[in-house]
Order: structure tokens, then sequence, then C-alpha cells
């Protein structure tokens, strides 16, 4: 019976003639093909069942799939039959998610609070809710689980990078930066060690690949090469037994396929009604799933040939993310970061075919052993409104640190550092404060100040003492105060100044020095660190700095 089908099928593709073997075509069987005299019987991988069409595979066992998908106010789930309930409700705007089968665990991004979150999936409920990473975010786009070293990778469409971290969201560090214009959605592999994500850069739209630990970097696909209509690669998906990436364009509506190499193009479906403006895509079985903008709805269609697509669910909003749920999706395997942390001191991550790579979050760099990673601290710390970064000096498309961004930061004035808690200062015009943060995760944020002071621009941080240096001009008038490194204790050291623009003190020799406005900018004042003894003098050379703008390289060790 089986083989009567096979033999109809064979005649149906027409290859009857040609040399190419019945298993060499496209979508023959699901999963495993085997020739025979007659023509060829498929089979399935182990831990499914073939159905009786012969062709379908089915996952063993009584776990059903279902489908998680965002809508942008909620994260609902919805079973192949169209049985949908809310998971999580009353959320901002959530764009992203991705699911850790084993601890039942749910992350996902939100582009309005600039944070990625993890709960626990408990009877159709979100619960336990804890914020992952909660700086240092921008706009979040898109997000992948490595479930088997347990950590997530994500871009960032506006920082353009992807970014790694331990599920805790420990350990953070830049992955991929350069050369990324407007990456969208991420996926990884980790039985290959592959990671893929889309980019949409309007003149070179294209997905591309790197091992899960950065190297390796190459291009899959040149879209408009391939499909010269397309150009919006907003959704990607991998397909870990056929090892090919699909994705869906949402400017030639058309859901593509290639191999992780790039290889064996295929259109899976192109101008149907159901494909109108295609956000995500997810592949489960035989099958592929998207969401769609135009028709508001959750779409599923044979991953070959696009046929049999039909609704799964009408949303009453625009669908974005989806992911099919089910255990089959993560197989496991041995994880080589598995055994004392694949012998890396910080972050193990998966390479290439299941090795390890060791790689250094922010302010480390990994020593000759490509094991162990050491604190280096030389980077740029600078400022811009909205905005403090650290740039990698050895490589300035690498953020040293994660960004510091709104509402934290609205107008940075000045900046300093204490190396000695390794807490980075800022002072911010808009609400007269002053700020700390940690400079190697840009956790613990605290006001240190915070009683309004005028124009706080200049900043200077006593790490011998524990004291800091700021000033403040009020009606024309500017002042140098110090205080605590928390603020407290705070005194008028300075008085009766000119409007002070910028200040710098030199910790070891016990002096402040400062410039003010409307006096020769070639002018330099100095006193001593109890404002004492003021004095001026005029350096052989001296360019005027914008203080908002200064730069600041430090030593931090
Ligand atoms: C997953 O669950 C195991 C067992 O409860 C636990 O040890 C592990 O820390 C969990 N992993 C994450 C990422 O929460
Ligand atoms: C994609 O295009 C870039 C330049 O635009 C080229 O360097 C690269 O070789 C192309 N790659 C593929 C896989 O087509
Ligand atoms: C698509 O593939 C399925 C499964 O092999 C087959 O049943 C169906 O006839 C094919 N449809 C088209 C239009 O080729
Ligand atoms: C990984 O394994 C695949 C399949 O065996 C092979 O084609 C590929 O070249 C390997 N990649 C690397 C970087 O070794
Ligand atoms: C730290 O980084 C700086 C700038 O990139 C470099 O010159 C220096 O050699 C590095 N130090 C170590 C210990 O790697
Ligand atoms: C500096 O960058 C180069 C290339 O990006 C890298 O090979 C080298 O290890 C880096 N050195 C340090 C100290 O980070």
């Amino acid at each position: 019976m089986h083989l009567l089908a096979a033999w109809i099928l064979l005649l149906a593709a027409g290859s009857v003639f040609t040399d190419v073997s019945p298993c060499d075509q496209w979508g023959a069987c699901s999963q495993q093909c085997s020739q025979t005299s007659l023509g060829y019987t498929c089979s399935c991988y182990h831990g499914y069942i073939l159905d009786p069409d012969g062709w379908t595979c089915k996952p063993e066992g009584t776990e059903r799939p279902y489908i998680l998908y965002t809508l942008r106010h909620e994260i609902r789930l919805v079973d192949l039959d169209g049985q949908a309930s809310v998971a999580l409700d009353r959320l901002r705007n959530t764009v992203s998610l991705d699911y850790y089968d084993k601890n039942r665990t749910i992350f996902w991004s939100d582009v309005m609070e600039d944070k990625i979150y993890r709960g626990v999936m408990d009877a159709n409920h979100i619960t336990d809710i804890q914020e992952v990473v909660s700086v240092g975010l921008i706009r979040p786009e898109g997000i992948a689980v490595d479930w088997i070293v347990e950590n997530i990778y994500w871009v960032d469409s506006n920082q353009r990078q992807i970014e790694v971290a331990t599920m805790q969201g420990k350990l953070r560090s830049t992955l991929v930066a350069g050369k990324i214009k407007q990456p969208r959605a991420i996926a990884v592999d980790p039985s290959a060690g592959l990671l893929f994500w889309t980019d949409w850069e309007k003149n070179n739209p294209r997905i591309e690949s790197c091992s899960m630990s950065g190297h390796g970097r190459a291009v899959v696909v040149n879209i408009t090469l391939m499909d010269s209509e397309g150009a919006w690669p907003n959704g990607l998906t991998l397909d870990y037994d056929l090892r090919r990436v699909y994705w869906v364009d949402a400017r030639s509506d058309t859901i593509s396929t290639v191999r992780y190499d790039g290889s064996d193009y295929r259109v899976v479906l192109r101008n149907h009604r159901l494909l109108s403006h295609p956000f995500a895509i997810a592949v489960f079985g035989s099958n592929v799933y998207w969401t769609d903008w135009r028709t508001n709805s959750l779409m599923e269609a044979n991953k070959f040939n696009g046929s049999s697509v039909r609704v799964v669910q009408r949303t009453y909003a625009q669908p974005f993310d989806l992911k099919v749920f089910h255990s089959k999706r993560q197989a496991q395997m041995k994880n080589p970061c598995g055994e004392n942390n694949g012998g890396c001191s910080h972050l193990c991550l998966l390479g290439f075919n299941g090795t390890a790579d060791c790689t250094c979050p922010y302010f480390h760099v990994l020593l000759s052993d490509r094991k162990t990673c050491a604190l280096n601290s030389t980077f740029l710390l600078y400022a811009r409104h909205y905005e403090i970064r650290g740039l990698d000096l050895n490589n300035t498309d690498f953020d040293a640190m994660p960004t510091m961004s709104s509402p934290h930061v609205e107008i940075p004035k000045a900046m300093d550092i204490d190396p000695v808690s390794g807490m980075y200062y800022w002072t911010d015009s808009r609400h007269g404060t002053i700020k700390r943060a940690r400079i190697i995760d840009g956790t613990d944020i605290e006001t240190v100040v915070n009683t309004d002071l005028d124009n706080p621009s200049g900043l200077a941080v006593d790490y011998v003492s524990g004291n800091m240096y700021f000033s403040t001009t009020r009606e024309g008038v500017g002042s140098i105060w110090v205080s605590r490194l928390d603020g407290r204790q705070r005194l008028k050291v300075v008085y009766d100044r000119k409007p002070i623009t910028s200040l710098a003190i030199h910790p070891n020799k016990g002096k402040i020095f400062w410039t003010e406005d409307g006096t020769n900018a070639q002018v330099v004042f100095v006193a001593n660190m109890d404002g004492s003894n003021v004095q001026q003098f005029v350096p052989d050379s001296l360019t005027h700095v914008d203080s908002a703008f200064k730069l600041y390289s430090k030593n931090y060790t």
C-alpha cells in the first residue's frame, strides 16, 4: 500500500525519466527516504512515527506541540487545532520570544521597556517573572535560546550588534558588531554551533551566519541576488533536521529556504493571499508556521512546497514573533561546556560542530591560553544625549560595556570613573542629578545626588580619598562642591566663580583644576582640594573642549 502510494507520488513528480534518484527529489519524504526497486518509501527519525499518508512524520508520545506568539501587549499560546489562551498580558511592547523547554522557561524582549524578561510556563500561564537584562538595551528585536549551554543571544537593531549572556543575564558580551545595519531576526542551532541573523540593510539585505561563539562570520544569502523583489527579511528560523534556514520576506511576501551554507535555494510559497505581510516564521515537523500583519493571523503550510495553507488562528491585533513549543525542537546533545565550564574562566560558548570556545565578558580579554579572561581596563567612555557608551579601543566596532541609556541618562554633562569600586559617575543636567552604575554590567544604578544641581558641568572622582568634586552654576555664579561618593557630607569648597565649564582633579598632588566661561579660554584655575589657594595659569597649548563631549580614557584596575 505504501509502495503504491510512493510510486504514484513519484509519477506525479515527473522524475521517472530523469537521472535524479527519487530520494533526491525536494520533499520526497518529510524525513528519511529509501529507494526501492519500485520507487521509494519514507521513514522517520527516532522518536517520530509515520502517518498513514506514508509521508508525514509525527512525534511519538502524547506531548502536543503548541504555538507561542506575541501580540505586543500579550503572549498567547494556541495548539494546532486553534485552542488558544493568554499566557501573559499587560505587556508594553513585546516583539520577540523564545523558550527553554527543559525548564519550561520563556524569554521575551520588550522594545518599549528595553528589557529582556524570563518567566516559567505553568499550566498555560507565565509566572515567576524576572528581568534578565535590564540595562544597555535600546531595541532588542530578536532573541534566541541556546538550550544546551543555557545562554541567550539577542540582536539590538539600534545598537547594531548581537550580544550573548547566560540565561540569568550574567557575563554579557558583544558577539558580533560592525557591518551590521538593521538586524531583525536571530536563530541558533546548537548541534551545528551556528548562529544566523537577518539584516534589512537597504543596499544589501542579507542573511549572515557565524559560530555561536562569533567566529567564521559569512554571508549565507544576499537576498536581492536570489529574489530581485525581496528586501525585508523579517523572520528567520532553522530546520534542525534538514539543516536549512527558512525565512520570510515582507517585501516580496515569500517564504524561502536554503541549506545552512546558502546552497540549494528554494521558494516555498509566494503570491498567496494569506502571505501578505509576514513577520515571523517557525518550523515544526513537516510544516512552516508564520505570523502575518495584513491578515492578522497565524498560518501553517507544507514546508517543502507550500501546499495545504491553513489559518491556525486569527488574531485581534498584529501578531509578532512565534515559536512552536515542543521538546522535539530542542534535542539534547553532549554539552561541551558541561564539564568544568569547558575549561573557561568566564563564558563558555558553543563553537562549530560540538566544540566549545571560551569568551570574555565586557572589560576582559582572552589570554593566549584561549581559556582565561583577564581584566583589560583600557576603554573610552563617552556620552551624548540619552546615552553613555564605552568603546573597546582595540576594536572600535565593539562596545566595551553595556550602553547606559534613557531614562537613566538624559543630558549627561560630565563623567568620571572610580577604579576602586568599579563604578562610573555622571551628572545629568536635565534633572540636576549625579548618578552612578557598575562599569562591568551597568547594574546597581543609583542616584547619589538628587537635589536639582544647576548646570552640573564638571565631575571628578578622588579615588584616593573616596570623595567626588562637582561644579554647579547658578544665576551665572559658579561653585565647586565636594562630597563622599554616595553624595553625603556635601560641602562647597570654591565660591563666587564665573560659570564653570570643566573640572578635573589630581588626587595624588591634591589639586583641583577647572575652566570658566567668560574668561580667556586659555586660562586654567587651580586650587588645593579644600578650595584654598586659588591660582590661575596658562598652559602652553590647551584646546577648548566641550565638556559634554569630553572623552575620558582612564586606567581601571
Ligand atoms: C534549569 O533547571 C535546573 C534544575 O532545576 C537548574 O539547576 C538550572 O539552574 C535551571 N536553569 C536555568 C537557566 O534556570
Ligand atoms: C554577497 O554580496 C557581497 C557584496 O555585496 C559579496 O561580497 C558576497 O560574496 C556575496 N555573498 C553571497 C553568498 O552571495
Ligand atoms: C506538496 O507535498 C505534499 C507532500 O509530499 C503532497 O501531498 C502534495 O501533493 C504536494 N503539493 C503540490 C502542489 O505539489
Ligand atoms: C561541521 O560539520 C558539518 C557536517 O559534518 C561539515 O559540513 C562542516 O564543514 C563542519 N564545520 C566546521 C567548521 O568544521
Ligand atoms: C589592553 O588593551 C589595550 C588597548 O587595546 C592594549 O594596548 C593592551 O595591550 C591590552 N592589555 C592586555 C593585558 O591585553
Ligand atoms: C585586538 O584585536 C585583534 C583583532 O581584532 C585581536 O586579534 C586581539 O586579540 C585584540 N587584542 C586585545 C588585547 O584585545
